[in-house]
């Protein structure tokens, strides 16, 4: 069983003609957008917002057409994967280093759909290591800042050279071993000078596709 195709595309069922909606990044929403491209091809009518410059590729390669924040109120629907999913429906997000435009995208959107494959279910937040997306300037303090909330802060690098956003900036990735306190941790970061977002996701989620049991499963706030 392909769990990431299996939730991806069955987000899709929740994408409705003339729907604006949010294209997620990673390797589980490229289901979605794939079969999205599939539907546009056949006569579905809709716009997307990507989360990345990747997302935004494919989603040109697949001839779904875009629109930009200026010609739109909201976003009808949101999709996007996780890192890591908590029972509360809390997210660790950002592996893939497009947090920051994920998290403007989720809070846009009037529904917002997680679709998340069985490993990334836990019972608490913080085995992944937190994504923090951070200028460049002054990272280095940035990071103690970091350490001295219990975190221990790694700048993500790349080919031999600090990994850089499609905003320009850094991510820190930062293990917090076991993250009990989700919406404070997410709120303390995000005060740190330097500190552009954070990868928790904290009460965004409304509906998550995940995989329990071997079963499709799908999980709606209550
Ligand atoms: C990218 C993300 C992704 O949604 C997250 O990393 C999950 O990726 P995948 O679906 O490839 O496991 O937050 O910034």
């Amino acid at each position: 069983m392909n769990e990431k195709k299996e939730v991806g595309e069955k987000a899709v069922e929740y994408v409705k003609d003339g729907m604006v909606v949010g294209l997620g990044t990673g390797s589980t929403v490229f289901y979605t957008i794939m079969e999205l491209g599939q539907l546009v091809q056949q006569g579905l009518s809709i716009k997307g917002v990507p989360t990345s410059e990747q997302t935004k590729q494919l989603a040109i390669e697949l001839g779904i057409p875009l629109v930009s924040f200026n010609e739109i109120e909201q976003i009808d629907v949101a999709i996007d994967g996780a890192d890591e999913l908590d029972s509360e429906l809390n997210l660790i997000k950002g592996g893939g280093g497009a947090l920051l435009r994920e998290k403007i995208i989720a809070a846009a959107a009037k529904t917002f759909i997680v679709v998340a494959d069985s490993s990334k279910n836990v019972d608490t937040l913080g085995t992944f290591p937190l994504p923090i997306e951070v200028v460049p300037f002054g990272y280095e303090m940035t990071a103690k800042h970091i350490r001295k909330l219990g975190g221990s802060p790694k700048l993500r690098m790349k080919d031999g050279t600090p990994y850089r956003t499609d905003n320009g900036n850094y991510i820190i990735d930062s293990s917090f071993q076991e993250i009990t306190q989700s919406r404070e941790l997410e709120k303390s970061l995000n005060l740190i000078p330097g500190v552009v977002d954070n990868g928790l996701f904290v009460d965004m989620a409304d509906i998550v596709i995940t995989i329990k049991d071997k079963k499709l499963s799908t999980i709606v706030r209550s």
